[in-house]
């Protein structure tokens, strides 16, 4: 990965460190650093396939995508109570609001613990407490989007939404996350129209390692606000064009598509690209524990390796609030913020 030392003048390195951001694409299961997920191994009695915690570490050498999801999907194992769900959760609303995040809309996999026979009552309960403490205790707020496993039938989506019923008033939406290659957005039309019936905003990662043609589908059969990494679109004028011009917004993950092998080094990434072709584009986490960093050093090495400046990192701050499902003058409220900031720099 690139060396930050020197590639980044300390005026830019404080800037993007300090700026007010919003996360908009973390999957809160791949928050859990190795150490948290050998502590509640050993709290719940879970037999991990690993060793110790550099045995896990060392098996974090990813070639793609499934690869990745294969390690994610043991690691969320551990995780059974209440509290184990508070405690993650909690754990990374921690680092976020370090690194400036003031605004958090965050994917959860309730398949992933449902099919364990952990109750979707457990799950979103402990993540809820987590984000009500984190509002109180860091500043931070916090709102809940449900993904669907894609690898999984409609039906079983349709059964998770229902048993999600209860707890609609904890919702922000629905997304669309795991395998994607052979699982394209169409086969969650009528789940996503379901959702969309109850109010819920929805979204569905699309063009990871898919075809730009599951981006026009999330588009025109899910009816998505929003594209979860979407850097494929870089392959399709016409769909790019679409983008620019009704401002769906793509949220971006530099680091994942560097361990997910999507890019070979960082300075091939398209994200400055699609920006400039007038593109809402923000940069995410996505996996922290598993893609070797979180939201600033997502900033940070795009930055190093792309040569970007302090005008690219208030725009893409304004991006994240601009992508965000906040009301308009919660958005108002931090444009204005980080027009200051620029002003301050002189960097607009
Ligand atoms: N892509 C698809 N599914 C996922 C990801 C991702 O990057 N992270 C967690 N589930
Ligand atoms: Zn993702």
């Amino acid at each position: 990965m690139t060396t930050l030392h020197n590639a980044l003048s300390p005026q830019l390195h404080r800037l993007i460190t300090q700026m007010p951001k919003a996360e908009l694409h973390i999957h809160i299961e791949g928050s859990l650093e190795p150490e948290l997920i050998f502590a509640l191994a050993q709290r719940n009695q879970v037999q991990l396939p690993f060793e110790s915690v550099d045995a896990l570490r060392k098996a974090y050498a990813f070639t793609d995508l499934q690869s990745f999801l294969d390690i994610y999907y043991a690691g969320a194992s551990v995780l059974l109570k209440e509290e184990d769900f508070y405690d993650m959760a909690y754990a990374y609303f921690e680092r976020a609001a370090a690194d400036g995040v003031v605004y958090a809309e965050v994917f959860f996999d309730p398949q992933t613990h449902t099919e364990r026979g952990v109750s979707m009552q457990t799950v979103i309960h402990g993540l809820v407490r987590a984000g009500k403490a984190a509002h109180q205790q860091l500043g931070l707020e916090c709102k809940w989007i449900m993904c669907f496993l894609r690898h999984l039938s409609q039906d079983s989506a349709f059964e998770t939404l229902e048993a999600a019923q209860p707890y609609l008033e904890h919702l922000l939406g629905v997304g669309l996350d795991s395998s994607e290659v052979g699982h394209p957005p169409e086969k969650f039309s009528d789940v996503f129209q379901r959702a969309r019936q109850w109010g819920l905003k929805v979204v569905a990662h699309a063009g990871e390692e898919g075809p730009p043609a599951y981006i026009w589908s999330a588009l025109d059969q899910l009816q998505v606000a929003r594209i979860d990494h979407g850097v494929q679109s870089i392959h399709d004028e016409q769909l790019m064009a679409r983008l620019a011009k009704e401002r769906i917004p793509l949220t971006v993950c530099p680091l994942s598509n560097l361990k997910l092998c999507v890019y070979d080094d960082l300075n091939l990434h398209p994200i400055k690209r699609l920006l400039d072709l007038g593109l809402c584009v923000t940069i995410n986490s996505d996996d922290p524990a598993y893609f070797g960093g979180y939201i600033n050093d997502n900033y940070l090495h795009t930055f190093a390796s792309l040569g970007l400046d302090e005008r690219d990192a208030i725009a893409f701050a304004k991006c994240s609030f601009e992508a965000s499902f906040m009301t308009p003058s919660q958005k108002d409220h931090w444009f204005s913020k980080l027009d200051e900031l620029a002003s301050k720099l002189g960097a607009v």
